[in-house]
């Protein structure tokens, strides 16, 4: 599996995130899609690969149409507004992405209009004329969302087009009795108008996509089981792919599409081409040519998605890329959602848990990235944050366990051993050797997104660590007459087992690793075969606390309403 195994060669690497709607600021559920993705991408260049890592704002569709005019300003406005806060919360977390760009910047109208038209070359698109609800005030198309009545089953009041919250059936608009426009008021008259088709149900797109969603390492198999339901006909012969309607009427916000006035691109046709648009926007930076580096056979693409968004970018996309002529991704990553305290967010209230309020209450970010990295498995379950289990997990694991070891040894070294490593023995290097065997791997299970595991055997090898400080007690060496170099040899152990922790942990706690660095004076840590002992002699500088614990006040500040 080209994603997942330690080779020695550099490789070329482009990684993407979902591109969030630009209609809001960004949740904990973004956020923690964003730390999964930048862990996968800083261990893969803690292995000497090259990555882009790119990521980008969703512009388009209706929704942001209608609450920029509410708003009384330009869809560009708003969608300008929502861009300007994303960068306070991205370099907080340390999301290291390369660059963030919009679906609506030149790069991507230009791109989706040359996909379009490949693909319409292949014998790809369609048109069919459809008959759909139309708000006569508004003089447009109403999206399902845009449409109240009451619910064909239930009868309750004030109900969406596409769904009853109050008895859960799932209807079309048209269903709905009394129904009426959420943006006029006014009833909606059913109006015929041209569409045009993504022809999805094409033998040549089912059988590719037959092929290329079985391939291995393309997709995880709880995700193949997922997409099988979906390529499966019943005994009538019916369901299976369907054509995909990708285009929707004037007034939209989006990108025209070519040769048919008045018809604009679904914003799902243009969003996940905004991963090229970003792309191209960074080489361009850069001086990259985009062109060569994405036909490059080399290159391998990968996608860190949510479950909600499977079709889109695992048959959609890659037929797309496939039959204009492109190159397909190499995997998919999938993974679940993030509840809090098991409940699931909810769109108009969040979660309680509002990640900007997280860092402006200046809660360390590296304890949240810990404690989700250590409930990332690299399947797509959900993860729920629990705030009792998260105190518990940074407070003993992170504290007690890990930054304890060089808490108990660093002072030593600095005010007694003259600020420099000693000769370690062989209950010393035993125990370090037993933590070089685990490196590997741990980048492997790194590899394979499986965070958990990782952080699991990096925490087993700090109880190894513990156990030998407890065995040796330096504290009571350095009371001990004559007993200067065991101490030495301690304390020279627990720092070099605390660099190799470090660097096992640097993709989760990038920052805390860059304040090791600076402690060790060591260049940037890496995953390298046979990693050397920094070795007796080497100067260590003074030692400053690392991390502090969580405590219950701030936990309550911060889910304060
Ligand atoms: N704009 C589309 C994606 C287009 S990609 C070409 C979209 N945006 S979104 O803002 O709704 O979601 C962005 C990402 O966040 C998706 O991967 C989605 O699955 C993820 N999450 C949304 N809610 C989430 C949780 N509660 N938990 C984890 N991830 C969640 O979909
Ligand atoms: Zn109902």
């Amino acid at each position: 599996m080209p994603a997942t195994s330690v080779q020695p060669a550099s490789r070329q690497i482009f990684v993407t995130t979902a591109l969030p709607y630009a209609n809001g600021n960004f949740h904990i559920g973004h956020i923690m899609e964003y730390i999964q993705a930048d862990v996968w991408v800083r261990a893969q260049r803690m292995q000497g690969h090259e990555v882009h890592f790119v990521c980008a704002d969703d512009a388009h569709g209706a929704p942001i149409m209608i609450a920029a005019e509410q708003a009384g300003i330009t869809p560009a406005q708003f969608v300008a507004n929502i861009a300007s806060g994303r960068k306070p919360c991205l370099d907080g977390f340390h999301i290291a992405f390369d660059n963030w760009h919009s679906t609506d910047g030149a790069e991507n109208h230009v791109l989706a209009q040359q996909i379009y038209r490949d693909l319409r070359d292949a014998g790809l698109i369609a048109t069919k004329t459809i008959e759909q609800f139309f708000d006569p005030e508004k003089s447009m198309f109403l999206p399902d969302r845009f449409i109240k009545g009451e619910c064909p089953k239930c009868g309750a009041q004030d109900q969406y087009g596409d769904s009853c919250e109050a008895c859960g059936a799932v209807y079309v608009p048209t269903d709905l009795k009394n129904p009426r426009s959420a943006l006029s008021g006014a009833t909606p008259v059913l109006k015929k108008s041209e569409h045009y088709f993504f022809k999805l149900s094409d033998p040549r797109c089912i059988d590719y996509l037959e092929k290329w969603t079985h391939e291995s390492g393309r997709l995880q198999p709880e995700v193949l089981n997922k997409i099988k339901e979906w390529f499966a006909k019943d005994e009538h012969g019916q369901g299976g792919l369907s054509d995909w309607d990708i285009s929707r009427d004037a007034p939209y916000f989006g990108i025209e599409i070519p040769d048919a006035p008045g018809k604009y691109f679904y914003v799902w046709l243009d969003a996940p081409i905004g991963y090229l648009a970003s792309l191209k926007n960074h080489l361009d930076k850069i001086g990259v040519d985009y062109e060569a580096y994405i036909n490059n056979p080399a290159v391998e693409q990968y996608h860190f998605i949510g479950k909600d968004i499977t079709y889109f970018h695992t048959l959609f996309w890659p037929a797309m890329l496939h039959f204009s002529g492109r190159k397909t991704p190499n995997a998919v990553f999938v993974h679940g959602f993030l509840t809090v305290s098991g409940q699931k967010m909810s769109k108009s209230r969040g979660t309680g848990l509002d990640p900007l309020k997280y860092l402006k209450l200046g809660m360390n970010p590296e304890w949240l990235r810990y404690y989700l990295a250590a409930k990332l498995n690299g399947r797509n379950e959900d993860v729920d944050f629990n705030p009792e289990d998260f105190m518990a997990r940074v407070n003993s694991d992170l504290v007690g366990k890990y930054i304890n070891i060089a808490s108990r040894a660093a002072g030593f070294i600095s005010k007694r051993l003259g600020e420099k490593l000693g000769a370690i023995s062989d209950d010393g290097l035993a125990l370090l050797s037993l933590l070089q065997a685990q490196m590997e791997p741990v980048a492997q299970m790194y590899n394979e997104r499986d965070c958990a595991k990782a952080l699991r055997e990096v925490m087993l090898l700090a109880d190894r660590v513990n156990e030998y400080v407890d065995l040796n007690k330096p504290w009571e060496l350095a009371k001990q007459e004559g007993k200067e170099a065991r101490l030495h040899d301690v304390c020279s152990t627990c720092i070099e087992a605390f660099r190799m922790l470090s660097l096992m942990l640097k993709p989760v706690m990038p920052d805390l690793a860059a304040q090791v660095e600076r402690f060790l004076n060591i260049e940037p840590m890496r995953f390298q075969a046979g990693l050397p002992l920094l070795g007796a002699g080497h100067p260590i500088a003074e030692y400053k606390h690392l991390m502090q614990r969580v405590d219950t006040p701030l936990l309550d500040a911060l889910f304060e309403a």
